[in-house]
């Protein structure tokens, strides 16, 4: 058993979907945009500059649907869906919320997007 090693404060799952070539449907990762192909890299870079990396682990995950919205990512805990990301609004969550502790609203997905969670209690048969 390992004693000692704390768990991390914030996972930040961010979505790498990448629709493949001439696919209509949005991604999060396009092939017509170098800045979304370099997000993932940008935030891991951000959180090993600012010395939080051991903290706040980045998680590459698959499409979170809601790809209309892309490029997104999921803040856990607190279930906080940032949508539209660029590298500049990467860097202000990293630095007002990761670190700062305050959500930054502007970014969050609209809340009709992003109803409730449904507890899997009220679904399972
Ligand atoms: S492709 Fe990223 S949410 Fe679907």
């Amino acid at each position: 058993m390992l004693n000692g090693i704390p768990q991390p404060a914030f996972y930040i799952f961010k979505c790498q979907q990448s629709a493949p070539p001439g696919m209509p449907k949005p991604s999060c990762v396009s092939q017509n945009s170098p800045e979304s192909q370099e997000l993932f890299q940008h935030l891991s870079q951000s959180l090993m500059q600012k010395g939080i990396i051991a903290t706040v682990q980045p998680i590459q995950t698959s499409c979170l649907n809601r790809c209309q919205q892309g490029p997104v990512m999921l803040v856990e805990p607190g279930h906080t869906m940032y949508v539209e990301l660029t590298k500049e609004k990467v860097d202000k969550i990293i630095d007002e919320h990761i670190i700062g502790g305050n959500v930054v609203d502007e970014y969050v997905i609209a809340e009709e997007a992003w109803g409730e969670a449904i507890a899997p209690a009220d679904m399972a048969r």
